[in-house]
Parts: structure tokens; C-alpha cells; sequence
């Protein structure tokens, strides 16, 4: 069964996307430098496909290991790349690490997989690039907005190296997949979100406030022109996300591709305001969160919810699970931390 090189794979959807990869039949070589993922993660993989991958520990940014590495590794048929920083706060004020973190490592990757006579490659990009759309949902003809933070700025500049990459060399094969907003864990509770110190992102502060971590959410702005007037993101399952790379890196394998490089909008295709997150929240915890209103997060946009025809229809990928299902994981989850 065909090699596949996933880095960053020890982190969320990472590991999500390592477990469904081995429940394929594929073998997995992950490199993770363990900056924002934890050694156990293994554990949890082995306990849920009874398959240890093989394991790299280093840095990315070290081009001569990484060369190395992927001379040592020469039968690898696939590479999913996931490692990145993604802090959007962190990265306003340390942007030299991002770019150094998000672009030098793609292009030590890209400049390997470049000397191969085929080379497929699968880039974790983001719904960040559209910035504030202007029609929703969000197709994959929207115009990329400037970025509004250097880690916005990273995943556009990484698509714009494979684009380019592959225009001048027809053996590199890239899909570049744009996601919304994962949430949720595996149904097992043996993978889940891990976010280390205190959590920027929605679904981790909740579960964590309803298990007595934090005291209280803050909602962040209530006078938005959405229907409730919270914020409306489009927030699917980490499972259905991993399943995604899997149909993807199935199609450049099979040689199903119709360009050498193309973009997927991964989301459900359904906006949710921040209240109805909360409210799912009550109802699969069975409890009242404490939360508060507070003013607007600067930076964040209105709405944002992907079109997923072209998933849909061209992949043949669509995501299954219903917000009340990816809640009830997320809080399964948090109950075992
Ligand atoms: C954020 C990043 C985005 C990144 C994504 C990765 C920003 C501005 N954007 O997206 O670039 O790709 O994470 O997951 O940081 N909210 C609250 N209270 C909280 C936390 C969040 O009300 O304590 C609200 C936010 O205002 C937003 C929604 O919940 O409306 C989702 O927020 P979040 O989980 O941070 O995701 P995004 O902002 O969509």
C-alpha cells in the first residue's frame, strides 16, 4: 500500500487525517516537531487503527534534514501538509516566524518533491483567504481578499508557490483545500483538540467553560447584521475534514485531477450563528453555559460559509455529521482531558 508523508501529524486534524489514512490500508510516515502537538497522540492513533505510524521528529525549517529525510524516504507516493503555525494574534506579533514557519517549509517541501518524476501533494489552506466575502456562500471564484494577518497572508502565498510550482513543472500534482472551521473529535475520545494554554477559538472556550476550566464564554459582538446578530462561521466535523484528504490524495493518486493544481472549499455548506453553537452546546451537554456578550474581536468578519458544490460534485465528497453531532463529540472529548 502506497507511503504517505503527513506533516504536521500529530496535531488536530492531523491526527484525524493519520487515522483515517491507516483505516484506508495506506502507511503513514508523520514528521511533527511536537511546537503544538503532544507525543501521546500516537497512543490515541494506535488505539483506534491498532497501527503505530512511523514517526519523525523534526523541524521543517531545517532544510538539510528535511532533504535528508525525504531522500531516506524516496518511496513516499503522497504528502499531506499540515504543519503550520496558526495562531492569527501570535502572528501580527511575531510575523517573521510565521512566514518563516508556513512558506520556508512548503518551499524546502515543494523543492524535493520538485526533482520526482511524480509528486502529489495536499496543502492545508483556509477560508481565511476570502477575507469578508462579499456573496455568500463562498464559491471558489472569490476574489482572495487582502489578507488581514500574516497567517492569512502565509496560506495565500503558499497557494500562489504551489500554483506556480505546479505551472512549471507538469510531475507536481497539488490540491490545495480551503477549510471553514473545524470542530469536534474522533468518536472514540482518543483524538480530539488539544490547544495549549488558553483557547482563541470558539468550540474549545465552550467546552472548556462547560467543564468548569473557564468561568465564562465572552460572545463576541451581538449587533452584527446576521439574523441573531453573532457572528456566522460554517463549522464542520474534523472527521469529515480528514475524509476529505483522503478523497483528495485518492484522486492525484488515480490520476483523476483535470489541472496539476486545485482548490476545494471544505465546510457543510450551512452558516451558524455563535448563540446557535452555544445553544447546541445545551443541548447535547444537557447544561446552561455561562456566557456573557462583550464587545467585537477585532479582525473578525461577519459570515463566512462555504459553497461546497464543487466538493460535492467533483470530488464526491460531502460532510455528513450535523453541528448537535460534532458538539457532542467535542464535549465527549473535553470530558476525558
Ligand atoms: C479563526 C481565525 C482564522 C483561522 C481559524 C482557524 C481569527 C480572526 N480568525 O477563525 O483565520 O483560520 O480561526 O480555526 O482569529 N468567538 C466568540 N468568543 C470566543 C471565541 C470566538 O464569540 O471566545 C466567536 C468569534 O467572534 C467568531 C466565532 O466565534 O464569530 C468563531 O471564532 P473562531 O473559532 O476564533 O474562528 P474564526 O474567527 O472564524
Amino acid at each position: 500500500m502506497a507511503k504517505i508523508l503527513v506533516t504536521g501529524g500529530l496535531g488536530y486534524i492531523g491526527s484525524h487525517t493519520v487515522v483515517a489514512l491507516q483505516e484506508a490500508g495506506f502507511k503513514v510516515v508523520i514528521v511533527d516537531n511536537l511546537s503544538n502537538a503532544s507525543i501521546k497522540v500516537l497512543d490515541g492513533i494506535l488505539a483506534i487503527t491498532g497501527k503505530l505510524p512511523e514517526f519523525e521528529n523534526f523541524d521543517l525549517r531545517d532544510k538539510h534534514k528535511t532533504q535528508q529525510f525525504l531522500k531516506k524516504h524516496e518511496d513516499i507516493s503522497g504528502v499531506i501538509h499540515f504543519a503550520a503555525s496558526k495562531a492569527v494574534g501570535e502572528s501580527v506579533e511575531n510575523p517573521l516566524l510565521y512566514y518563516e514557519n508556513n512558506v520556508n517549509t512548503l518551499i524546502y517541501l515543494l523543492q524535493e518533491l520538485n526533482k520526482k518524476d511524480n509528486a502529489n501533494f495536499i496543502f492545508s489552506s483556509s477560508c481565511t483567504v476570502y477575507g469578508q466575502a462579499d456573496v455568500m456562500p463562498i464559491t471558489e471564484e472569490a476574489p482572495i481578499k487582502q489578507a488581514e494577518s500574516p497567517y492569512g497572508n502565509t496560506k495565500q502565498i503558499g497557494e500562489a508557490i504551489i500554483k506556480d510550482t505546479c505551472k512549471a513543472n507538469k510531475n507536481v500534482n497539488a490540491i490545495a483545500l480551503r477549510y471553514f472551521n473545524p470542530i469536534g473529535a474522533h468518536k472514540s475520545s482518543k483524538i480530539g483538540e488539544l490547544p495549549i494554554g488558553v483557547p482563541q477559538n470558539l468550540v474549545p472556550y465552550i467546552t472548556q467553560t462547560g467543564a468548569g476550566i473557564r468561568e465564562q464564554l465572552s460572545v463576541f459582538g451581538d449587533d452584527y447584521p446576521t439574523t441573531d446578530g453573532t457572528c456566522v462561521r460554517d463549522y464542520i466535523h474534523v472527521v469529515d475534514l480528514a475524509n476529505a484528504h483522503l478523497v483528495a490524495l485518492q484522486r492525484l493518486l488515480d490520476k483523476e485531477n483535470q489541472n496539476n493544481f486545485e482548490v476545494f472549499n471544505l465546510g457543510t455548506g450551512t452558516g451558524s450563528s455563535v448563540l446557535e453553537v452555544i445553544k447546541s452546546f445545551e443541548r447535547v451537554s444537557n447544561k446552561n453555559l455561562n456566557y456573557k456578550i462583550v464587545e467585537r474581536r477585532e479582525g473578525d468578519i461577519v459570515s463566512a460559509f462555504a459553497d461546497t458544490k464543487k466538493a460535492n460534485s467533483v470530488l464526491g465528497w460531502k460532510a455528513k455529521s450535523t453541528l448537535d453531532d460534532a458538539m457532542d463529540s467535542a464535549w465527549k472529548w473535553q470530558q476525558t482531558l
